[in-house]
């Protein structure tokens, strides 16, 4: 695969020559891996410049604003599919004909349901804890249940478990948000969609018949596929490092919910709508606006910016149209959409925001279609960490599935004391 070399000079040492690799787009990339042997670490906190895997999966291009899924664009996708054929294409390469997405879609449905007992496990919980906590706690038990698919080097069993997590994830996650408002838990029903059926769980009562908005389940299935997969992502690259220990399926995908729950991360839509809250009017938002722009207050406006996007969130272009569309079929002001739209408005003209390339990103405008849907705050990230499941065991499945996968183990750049002997500072 190399067909280029880049030839390191170090004072004292005889050139180093590495390979470079060239992809189907994107960055080349320098292998370092005999680095170490010449006694040189490359030195990159943060992983501004550095590749960690081969991946067929998804191609983000941050300077066009460009998002693949296995070569598809994601504007595409989501006019054309649905969030079931998207989990078919992450975990296959290819899109499914009609007979295999049927096919999926049976074994999704199949394993949507939980054993008993793990209904008890959310009785150890708080009232009010939040439905991250549990979800994370959940996850992480359902090794305790599933022995049958625990033989990662099998892909047989390794698609077993991706199909019960992309499964059960939605029943996990209706029944963290059940028991917080004390209401009981909701079965889900093998005659609905996905999104149908994640709707149904979150607001069924046994009391009287829920029926399933058609608009708010193509948009829940919207808000799915945006979130289904990102590349090497903060999340998924703690999934892909807890896996390559080999550690279950179960504990990595709560691993990749755990770092997702930070507000830099995926709880950037929970944080996003709080802001949103906060700032309340638009003749408040130029005061948020300098106190994001101000180096001394370590606000930031949450919803902007991204580590790879140094242009428009092809995702959110989308989010933005499906935003209006839902808040227009129920016929809702909301009072905040008019604050977001304001603050782009803003944040685009900004000198400060075109200078560091801050733009919305998926989680500007995913806040108010969730709250327009009747979703709690605190359930915006329980979804983004639903939806990226099918991401996340993806990428977990491709590495175990590459020969010669090792376990992740980076090394440093040593500050601390150098060797020094031991004098006991007390009399004992
Ligand atoms: C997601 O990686 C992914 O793909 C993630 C994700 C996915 O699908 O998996 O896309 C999902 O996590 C989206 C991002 C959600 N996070 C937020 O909306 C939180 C607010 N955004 C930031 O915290 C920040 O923009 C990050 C974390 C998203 C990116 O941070 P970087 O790449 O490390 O950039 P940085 O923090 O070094 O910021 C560069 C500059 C800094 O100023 P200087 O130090 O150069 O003077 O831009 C400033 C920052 O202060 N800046 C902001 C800002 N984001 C960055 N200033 C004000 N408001 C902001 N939101």
């Amino acid at each position: 695969m190399a067909d280029k070399k880049a030839t390191v000079h170090i004072e004292g040492h005889d050139p180093i020559e590495l390979p470079i690799y060239s992809g189907t787009a994107g960055q080349d990339v320098i292998d370092v891996r005999t680095l170490g042997a010449h006694g040189h670490f490359t030195y990159d906190p943060g992983f501004m410049s550095t590749g960690s895997c081969e991946s067929s999966i998804t191609y983000i291009d941050g300077g066009k604003g460009v998002l693949l899924h296995r070569g598809y664009p994601i504007e595409q996708l989501a006019d054309n599919s649905n969030y079931i054929e998207l989990c078919y294409l992450l975990l296959n390469g290819e899109l499914p004909t009609a007979e295999q997405h049927a096919e999926f879609a049976d074994e999704i449905t199949r394993n949507t349901m939980l054993h008993e007992k793990i209904a008890v496990f959310f009785q150890g919980f708080r009232v009010d804890s939040h439905p991250m906590a549990m979800l994370c706690g959940v996850v992480g038990a359902l090794s305790s249940f599933y022995h049958d698919d625990l033989d990662i080097s099998d892909s047989e069993q390794r698609h077993r478990s991706a199909v019960r997590l992309i499964a059960k994830l939605p029943t996990i996650a209706a029944m963290a948000y059940k028991y917080n408002v004390g209401q009981p838990f909701v079965y889900p029903r093998n005659d609905l969609s996905y999104a149908e059926n994640f709707l149904h769980m979150m607001f069924s009562v046994p009391a009287e018949e829920y029926k399933v908005n058609p608009i708010l389940a193509k948009a829940m299935d919207k808000i799915f596929m945006l979130h289904a997969d990102h590349e090497q992502n903060a999340s998924t690259s703690t999934v892909r490092l807890a896996g390559s220990s080999g550690a279950n399926p179960y504990a990595c995908i709560a691993a990749g919910i755990a770092s997702l729950w930070g507000p830099a991360h995926g709880g950037a839509n929970e944080a996003c709508l709080n802001m949103l809250e906060e700032i309340g009017s638009l003749d408040r938002i130029d005061e948020y606006v300098a106190k994001a722009k101000d180096k001394n207050d370590p606000f930031r406006l949450m919803g902007f910016g991204h580590r790879v996007y140094k242009n428009f969130d092809p995702r959110a272009t989308v989010m933005r149209q499906t935003c209006h569309e839902v808040l227009k079929e129920l016929n809702i002001k909301d009072p905040l959409l008019d604050v977001a739209m304001r603050l782009e408005q803003i944040a685009l003209e900004d000198p400060y925001f075109i200078e560091k390339k801050l733009y919305p990103n998926v989680d500007f405008y995913s806040g108010i279609i969730l709250k327009a849907i009747g979703i709690p705050t605190s359930m915006f990230t329980v979804i983004f960490a639903m939806s990226r499941t099918v991401g996340w065991i993806s990428h977990w499945d491709e590495m175990l599935s590459q020969a010669g996968h090792k376990i992740g183990r980076p090394r440093q750049l040593y500050t601390g004391y150098a060797k020094r002997d031991y004098k006991a500072t007390t009399q004992r």
